[in-house]
């Protein structure tokens, strides 16, 4: 018989659900407003762990004063009933107050990698984001988590943080999931007006140009930044904010590519900033 999905406000139901958990317990933590990408995770936790918990939480604590938290797309019915559909055994639904009670001054922050790339545009992000995964961990004690490639550096910090502070948790990066005409999935992509959705493809074009030429023997990594550039530059919509040809572990930007690396990019169509990646195996 199908056991019925849990779903647990506060931090007291969520204990109490979780004793009743069996074997590996996955866990997927999510902001809510999901989309294919999230359920990919879900399903992939569903096939490799005896229980599934999800989480939705939009932290504040990782937005930046510009970037609108209250504006952040919600549809909570919507979610739990994907969720449900994808297997998912329980959700925690925490409030602001269980998550950052009143006079809360506890961080967890990842040095060095957190500072390039999404770190030096949205300073504090990462912050944000290892503190309440660190709550989230804590909470729902999981043996796995799982996070998509999309964000990249997310799940590299992330992979760091769990390594340096010995959580028993094992981080399964899961592939992008992108639209037929190759946009990865967000959230965020509700935001863009029908002529900046159409723009938005110059992400997957961009990386995709600067993958064929690294097909064709190209090893230089200036070249291969120049390449994602001048396709940017092509997209009148498209404000690019940074383009990378990194090291896939350090995220220090390479001079040659010789290892595993990874392509990555921020570019803004109208008010919106998206972010996509690809990995050079
Ligand atoms: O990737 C996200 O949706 C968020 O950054 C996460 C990991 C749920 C933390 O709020």
């Amino acid at each position: 018989m199908d056991r019925q999905m849990i779903i647990a406000a506060s931090l007291e139901e969520l204990g109490a659900a979780r004793l009743l958990l069996d074997g590996i317990v996955g866990f997927v933590p999510t902001m809510g407003y999901l989309h294919e990408g999230h359920i990919s995770l879900a399903r992939r936790a569903r096939e490799e762990c005896q229980s599934v918990v999800a989480s939705i939480f939009v932290n504040p604590t990782q937005f930046g004063p510009a970037e609108d938290l209250s504006k952040y797309p919600r549809d909570l019915k919507r979610d739990l009933s994907l969720l449900e559909s994808a297997g998912v055994d329980l959700v925690w639904t925490p409030d602001n107050e269980t998550m950052y009670p009143p006079g809360f001054s506890t961080w967890v922050e990842v040095e060095g990698l957190t500072k390039p790339l999404e770190g030096a545009s949205r300073p504090g992000h990462f912050r944000g984001v290892t503190t309440v995964v660190t709550k989230l961990f804590n909470a729902v004690q999981p043996q796995r988590a799982y996070f998509g490639q999309k964000d990249a550096q997310q799940a590299a910090v992330i992979r760091k943080m769990t390594r340096d502070l010995n959580f028993p948790i094992e981080i399964v990066v899961c592939p992008t999931v992108r639209e037929a005409d190759g946009l990865a999935m967000s959230s965020r992509n509700s935001y863009l007006s029908p002529e900046e959705r159409k723009a938005a493809t110059i992400l997957f074009r961009a990386l995709t140009a600067a993958k064929s030429a690294y097909e064709r023997g190209e090893r230089d990594a200036e070249e291969l930044r120049k390449i994602m550039k001048e396709t940017l530059a092509s997209e009148p919509r498209a404000q690019m904010q940074y383009v990378s040809c990194a090291d896939y572990d350090t995220l220090d930007e390479l001079e040659t590519v010789t290892g595993k690396s990874l392509l990555s990019m921020a570019v803004f169509l109208g008010k919106t900033r998206l972010i996509d990646n690809f990995v050079l195996e």
